[in-house]
């Protein structure tokens, strides 16, 4: 028991810390962390991991061109699995993006750039967190949560600066306005962004 709460003790001070700066969007950090960040981690790191394990999958039975069929079909798939299982929203964004559908909103650009000025600082990519409870015009608060994803050597073969021709080609077919390449590894390469409408 006591690692575990002291673990969760220094991940609120990191968000804590992360709220000194918060996107100047109408964003209203909560003086403590809402239960919601808990569901949140959780739901991030098995999106992270079953997203990662059928794309693994996938490419080793038929490379990057068969890996391009999992990221189409079944991210959004597996995201909307989760969102009913956990009962909170789930999805990915970008400021340089693949699919059109996974555009940040106004608030999502803000903590994405708000990230990349934290990276700039020094912060390492995988750390990078973000909550707040947002008011809209009808009184209506929602939860929203971002967490940073940082591209690795795994990524490169369809977001890299060096993409095959067949990896190239697909791409184009499938996503004609794509930006979501010329990335390192290391950069941020986008972020989880999650959801959850308070009563
Ligand atoms: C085999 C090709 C392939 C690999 C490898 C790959 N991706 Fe993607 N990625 C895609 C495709 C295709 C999409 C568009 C998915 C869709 O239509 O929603 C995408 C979308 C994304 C998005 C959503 C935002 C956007 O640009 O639309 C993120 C974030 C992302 N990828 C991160 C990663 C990370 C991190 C890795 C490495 C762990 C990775 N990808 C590896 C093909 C790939």
């Amino acid at each position: 028991m006591r690692p575990a709460l002291i673990l969760t003790l220094s991940a609120a001070l990191t968000v804590g810390i992360a709220l000194t700066s918060p996107p100047s969007v109408a964003a209203k950090p909560s003086p403590n962390p809402p239960p919601e960040i808990t569901v949140s981690r959780v739901a991030v790191q098995k999106f992270g991991a079953t997203l990662k394990e059928a794309l693994q999958q996938a490419m080793q039975s038929g490379g990057a061109v068969n890996g391009i069929a999992v990221c189409h079909d079944k991210a959004e798939q597996i995201a909307t699995d989760l969102s009913q299982h956990l009962g909170i929203l789930v999805g990915r964004t970008s400021l340089k993006i693949r699919n059109p559908a996974n555009a940040p909103d106004n608030w999502e650009q803000a903590v994405l750039k708000q990230f990349d000025a934290r990276k700039a600082q020094g912060e390492p990519v995988d750390k990078l967190e973000f909550f707040a409870v947002i008011d809209d015009d009808q009184g209506q608060k929602t939860f929203r949560y971002m967490k940073a994803i940082p591209t690795a050597a795994l990524c490169l073969g369809c977001h890299g600066e060096h993409l095959t021709p067949e990896v190239d080609a697909k791409l184009k077919e499938l996503y004609p306005s794509d930006a979501a390449r010329g990335f390192r590894e290391g950069d941020l390469r986008g972020a989880f962004t999650l959801a959850k409408p308070l009563p």
